[in-house]
């Protein structure tokens, strides 16, 4: 009698704890917050213990705003975590000699960690041959080929800094990624790609859709998790994910009326998650957080 009294209380609390089940927030913000004064300590003790200040070059070429605004968030984090940080603007005009030049210049310089070019470049520039002109051992974005090359194979890297937040945040989280079916939206070289590699390196099973992708929604549908990270507000509608599915927006878009939204149609698809990421204060800050956790793992290779 007492057991059969006590398998009621236990599947009456099941159902409530299934039909009480909500969507928890994954907050970049925070954990940027926590990785930030995470630095701000190491970098204390490099100084004190080998006179090492981390050092951070970024070029940016032309007016693009958006462009400008990142580069902007970039140099202030640098600052507040006791980074040196240089900015080499120039303008959209310049020439590809003149852009490696500055390159070179970057690589030999002995207070300079980590060298970040900022994307998009204007047309008439090859960002390949530019992006590969990097010391691969100050590439902080982790976009050399040497790096893209040693992620590939399970060496360590240089990543690709928003997958690495993303990875972050599934770590904090506690979010097992052996065995689950991952659907990544968008094969981008900064961003797709890189996180796919991460996450087959984790053991999961990883979809990679793109512009050509027939049937888009049958993928997302299907996936235990969806990470999507191509730049088209709402893209990613309730229809579109399994209930309980574990959502990651990358996109950040700006709306006509000055707002930021993500990839994913949040207050439709949040309610069917059980985490999600919002947008802003979701993997946006984790970016910024790994460039400088990037710089400063570089700096404590120097020589
Ligand atoms: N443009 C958009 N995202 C990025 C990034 O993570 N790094 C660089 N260098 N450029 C970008």
């Amino acid at each position: 009698m007492v057991s059969l009294v006590n398998i009621f209380c236990y599947n009456t609390l099941k159902f409530l704890e299934g039909y009480f089940k909500t969507m928890q927030l994954l907050d970049g913000k925070s954990l940027a917050d926590r990785v930030q004064e995470n630095v701000i300590r190491e970098v204390g003790v490099l100084k004190q213990s080998r006179n090492i200040v981390p050092g951070l070059a970024v070029i940016l070429i032309g007016d693009d705003p958006a462009s400008h605004a990142y580069v902007k968030m970039k140099a202030k984090a640098c600052e507040k975590v006791g980074f040196y940080s240089i900015t080499h603007h120039m303008p959209e005009s310049i020439s590809q000699e003149e852009i490696i030049a500055t390159i070179e210049m970057m690589n030999t310089n002995p207070r300079i960690d980590g060298i970040l070019v900022q994307l998009p470049l204007p047309k008439h520039i090859d960002s390949d041959a530019i992006l590969e002109v990097i010391n691969p051992k100050k590439d902080v974005d982790g976009f050399h080929p040497y790096n893209v090359g040693r992620l590939v194979t399970g060496l360590d890297a240089f990543v690709a800094c928003t997958p690495l937040g993303v990875m972050k945040l599934f770590d904090t989280y506690n979010i097992e990624l052996q065995g689950k079916d991952v659907c990544v939206v968008g094969a981008s070289n900064i961003v797709g790609k890189p996180m796919a590699s991460l996450l087959l390196n984790a053991n999961a099973t990883v979809t990679i859709t793109h512009i050509f992708t027939q049937d888009l929604k049958a993928h997302t549908l299907a996936a235990d998790i969806v990470i999507v990270g191509v730049g088209v507000p709402g893209l990613i509608k309730a229809d579109m994910v399994k209930e309980g599915a574990i959502v990651i927006d990358i996109g950040i878009n700006r709306l006509e009326n000055g707002s930021l939204a993500g990839d994913v149609d949040f207050a439709a698809v949040s309610p069917k998650c059980s985490y999600i990421t919002p947008v802003p204060g979701g993997v946006g800050p984790m970016t910024i957080a790994m460039l400088l956790e990037n710089t400063l793992k570089s700096a404590k290779k120097r020589a």
